[in-house]
């Protein structure tokens, strides 16, 4: 089974909906806020087309459609369909990130929260920049949120937490195992109503984990002038770093 096999799909699908309770401690918002000073500090195409890769439901561009003029892609279509509630002004597209075609260019492309990690070679990775830089305006700017460095998952872990909201409840079990460079996440959902256990969804997927110098080389290879911007926005974890590509 390859990384985004059908399999991967499925199970994302069967996410969908519990999504954003999922990961409701983002602070999506202040991502949108920092995009916006990224892209006042490095563009200067000037314009305010912004592409959102991988969107999932959306909540970075909820934050960002009063200020740019926004498009959102991601590969799952239910994904898309949440954050199409969520974004009356954006326009949505289903389709993979390293061979989108959108009749239009941009001053702004991100792809966020790890995202690039579900692509598993270099080569993918590659040809996703390359993409990238052919829907973007000269001046334009990539903001990629990208895991990096394997140091931080030497140590096969568990982890477990629980989000609520109102009557729902999931409880998230997670091992992560890293075999070379790809990490495996193995996750189990238990979705709780009333404390009435509903259902359970398991979720295994694997990320790459790329070296900072291999995404930085990659962006360079591409044409981009590439800059290492040190933290995860949130500033709360060291293990992803922001990186950004000037075309
Ligand atoms: C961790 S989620 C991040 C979603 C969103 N950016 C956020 O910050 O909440 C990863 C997203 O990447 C999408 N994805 C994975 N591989 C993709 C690909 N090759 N092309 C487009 N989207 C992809 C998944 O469907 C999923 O929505």
């Amino acid at each position: 089974m390859g990384f985004l096999g059908q399999k991967f799909m499925i199970e994302y699908q069967k996410l969908a909906s519990y999504y954003d309770l999922l990961y409701s401690d983002i602070e999506y918002k202040n991502d949108a806020t920092k995009v916006i000073t990224l892209y006042k500090q490095y563009n200067t195409s000037q314009g305010e087309k912004l592409l959102d890769v991988a969107c999932g439901t959306g909540s970075h561009l909820a934050y960002l459609q009063s200020s740019f003029e926004c498009t959102g892609i991601d590969l799952n279509e239910l994904m898309i369909k949440q954050a199409g509630k969520k974004c009356t002004e954006c326009k949505f597209h289903v389709a993979d990130m390293r061979t989108f075609q959108v009749d239009s260019k941009f001053d702004v492309i991100t792809c966020m929260f790890h995202s690039m990690n579900h692509l598993p070679t270099i080569a993918d990775l590659k040809k996703t920049l390359i993409n990238f830089f052919d829907h973007l305006e000269s001046g334009g700017i990539v903001i990629m949120e990208i895991i990096h460095g394997r140091e931080y998952f030497l140590n096969n872990s568990t982890h477990s937490r629980i989000s609520k909201k109102d009557n729902l409840k999931i409880k998230r079990t997670a091992n992560l195992m890293l075999e070379g460079n790809i990490l495996i996440f193995d996750g189990h959902y238990e979705i709780f109503n009333h404390d009435t256990k509903i259902k359970d969804i398991d979720h295994k997927h694997k990320l790459r984990i790329f070296e900072k110098e291999e995404v930085l080389s990659a962006l360079e290879a591409v044409g981009f002038q590439a800059i290492y911007i040190a933290k995860t926005f949130s500033g709360k974890e060291n293990l992803s770093g922001i990186f950004v590509g000037i075309k």
